[in-house]
């Protein structure tokens, strides 16, 4: 498994990964229906492509030869110090198996003049909170927008000093 930058021929494979691990992960916390809505918003083959020219940002895919298993994006924020982790989604069947550690790990690596990993997780995802602190980040409050300006999910705002 190796992590590389992800290409447009990557796309198709990364909106399957998304909604994938996005079923397994959140069916259970908010309902199929809306995980099918937001997935479908958030994860168009445009909004994916759009990620792909964006400045100052870093869309990474973990590859084998034959499945994109994991997927990371992470931007600058308004402040080139702190970059926002986006994304992390790693498919089911290949999770606890190092590739979350190795894409973050990456993502890290990419923005040598931040000096802060910030990032929101559903305060529900138990398994994903114990990786962030396993790996580094400590809770610092609270977003109500997670995900998207307005979305009014809720989540838990998390953040790694780096370097
Ligand atoms: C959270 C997530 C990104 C982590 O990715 P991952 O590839 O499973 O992460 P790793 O394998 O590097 O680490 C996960 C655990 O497996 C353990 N692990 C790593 N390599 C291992 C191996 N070879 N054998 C056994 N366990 C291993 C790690 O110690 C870690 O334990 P911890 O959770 O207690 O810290 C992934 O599980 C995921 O996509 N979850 C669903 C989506 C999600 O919640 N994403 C985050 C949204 S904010």
């Amino acid at each position: 498994m190796f992590v590389r930058t992800a290409s447009e021929r990557d796309l198709e494979a990364v909106k399957a990964l998304l909604a994938e691990t996005w079923h397994a992960t959140y069916d259970a916390i908010y309902g199929v229906e809306r995980v099918n809505e937001i997935t479908g918003q958030w994860h168009t083959p445009a909004a994916l492509k759009a990620r792909l020219s964006q400045p100052n940002s870093e869309f990474l895919v973990a590859d084998d030869g034959k499945t994109i298993a994991g997927v990371a994006f992470a931007a600058a924020t308004d402040d080139p110090k702190v970059v926002k982790l986006r994304q992390l989604y790693v498919l089911p069947a290949f999770q606890h198996k190092g590739i979350g550690s190795m894409l973050l790990e990456e993502i890290e690596d990419s923005f040598p003049e931040a000096n802060t990993l910030r990032l929101e997780v559903e305060g529900a995802n138990a398994p994903a909170i114990r990786f962030y602190k396993a790996n580094g980040f400590t809770e610092i409050g609270l977003s109500n927008d997670c995900g998207a300006t307005g979305s009014g999910i809720p989540a838990l705002v998390f953040e790694k000093q780096l370097g």
